[in-house]
């Protein structure tokens, strides 16, 4: 076909803006992709705390232990401690409308949901909800697939600020697209909400999830149990406490503010734990700078339960704003050390004994080793892990966490009794070279 110079020139022009229009396009386009493809940053800049109704209640939840239990975060004094979520668990969910939008139990949350958020809020906490990323949740009740968007939806005119996904009923997806999914569902909904991946550390979230959620789950179920040593079989469904703390080592490199390692909710004064075994559990998992959810009946807490999870000076190592996850940098079997660094060039360290009787140790800060005694005999500690590259530079001020007291300086090794099943938890402070 012939076309004339002016012909040609107008083609040229027309082609030239066809291409600015689809460059144009092209920019929206990946604006707009961009934009849906993110998580809410700026949340969780410290581990999330608060409380979840799982553990103690699993389905067997209503909306007036939601309501009393906020009521007792405040009044117990958890709230002022920092726990500031209260979040619901499984079965609040019983069928979607023929729209297809998700209808709470009206038996179990007779004001809705709405309401019950309403009234959270009120009490200057948070609001958390469960849902999860297949088709059904654990516990067979409508799950998010294919409802996504909707659900993100709902979930922000409710006023949710929390939202914990599992991975029931996924049979056939990938965990990296059904979570990504969801994140842009909520980012597209428009309310900050702290995004929990619970997929129980199945696909190494860990290496993925910093950039779709803010936690993620490192484990299987934690059971009200010290040990379930079956369990370490298999996809850990029956972890106690201390199968879930061993799943932790080498994670801490994945771990800092706005995305964390959840090696599950707390345990602490749920079942026959004891109280050194609570106060361990709950110190380690704030080594581990872990989400801190209380998971028991905080409506009627024992004292001794009450003084563990109040422990601010504990919680302040979890909360420290330096975002690094404690590990382990001696293990002598029974007899571990786990160090943390903290913000100022401060330090804590925590003394683990899993041996079920009480020892004696003393712990040498020149080169951070421990000897133990049981009944005045020398025990035998032979070393598997010994990570020498961690030291204590300067002399430290030591503080005893739980004694509540300064037990001396880092200048002589400190020598201490630890029950069976509890911990030294120490924290160095104010150098003394200063
Ligand atoms: C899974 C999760 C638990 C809990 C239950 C609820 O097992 O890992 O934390 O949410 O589902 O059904």
């Amino acid at each position: 076909m012939y076309h004339s110079p002016g012909t040609a020139s107008k083609i040229l022009k027309n082609t030239k803006n066809q291409i600015m229009k689809n460059i144009v396009l092209l920019c929206l386009l990946s604006i707009c992709m961009t934009s849906h493809g993110q998580k809410f940053d700026k949340l969780a800049q410290t581990p999330p705390m608060g409380w979840n109704s799982w553990n103690k209640f699993n389905c067997d939840i209503h909306e007036q232990i939601i309501r009393e239990t906020a009521d007792a975060l405040v009044s117990t004094g958890m709230k002022d401690a920092g726990y500031e979520y209260i979040v619901i668990d499984d079965c609040w969910q019983i069928d979607r409308d023929s729209l297809g939008f998700i209808v709470a139990d009206p038996v179990k949350f007779p004001s809705g949901i709405k309401a019950l958020a309403d009234y959270i809020h009120a009490k200057g906490l948070k609001f958390g909800l469960y849902t999860c990323a297949g088709r059904k949740t654990c516990q067979n009740r409508p799950g998010s697939r294919g409802y996504e968007f909707q659900d993100a939806l709902t979930y922000a005119r409710w006023g949710v600020d929390f939202l914990k996904v599992d991975w029931c009923n996924s049979e056939g997806q990938n965990a990296v697209e059904s979570y990504t999914l969801l994140r842009d569902a909520l980012h597209q909904a428009g309310r900050p909400m702290v995004f929990n991946l619970c997929e129980w550390g199945l696909n190494k979230p860990w290496e993925w999830a910093a950039k779709v959620g803010h936690m993620w789950r490192t484990t299987g179920d934690i059971r009200e149990n010290w040990d379930i040593p079956d369990a370490k079989e298999g996809k850990c469904w029956a972890g106690g406490i201390i199968i879930n703390l061993d799943m932790q080592q080498g994670l801490e490199v994945f771990a800092g503010p706005g995305h964390w390692n959840d090696p599950d909710m707390l345990q602490v004064g749920n079942g026959d734990l004891t109280e050194s075994e609570n106060r361990a559990h709950f110190s380690l998992w704030c080594m581990l700078a872990a989400p801190l959810f209380s998971g028991n009946d905080i409506r009627q807490m024992p004292e001794s339960v009450n003084r563990i999870l109040l422990n601010r000076e504990v919680i302040a190592i979890d909360q420290d704003s330096l975002g690094k996850q404690g590990f382990k940098i001696k293990d002598y079997g029974q007899i571990e050390l786990f160090y943390k660094p903290l913000k100022n060039g401060e330090t804590a360290i925590c003394v683990f004994n899993r041996y079920n009787y009480p020892v004696k140790i003393e712990l040498s800060w020149q080169n951070l080793s421990v000897t133990a005694w049981k009944n005045n005999q020398k025990l035998d500690l032979p070393v598997t892990i010994d990570r020498k590259e961690f030291k204590i530079e300067n002399r430290y001020q030591i503080r005893d966490l739980w004694g509540k007291e300064v037990i001396g300086t880092t200048e002589i090794p400190t020598i201490a009794e630890i029950g069976g099943h509890d911990v030294l938890m120490l924290k160095l402070y104010k150098s003394i070279d200063q």
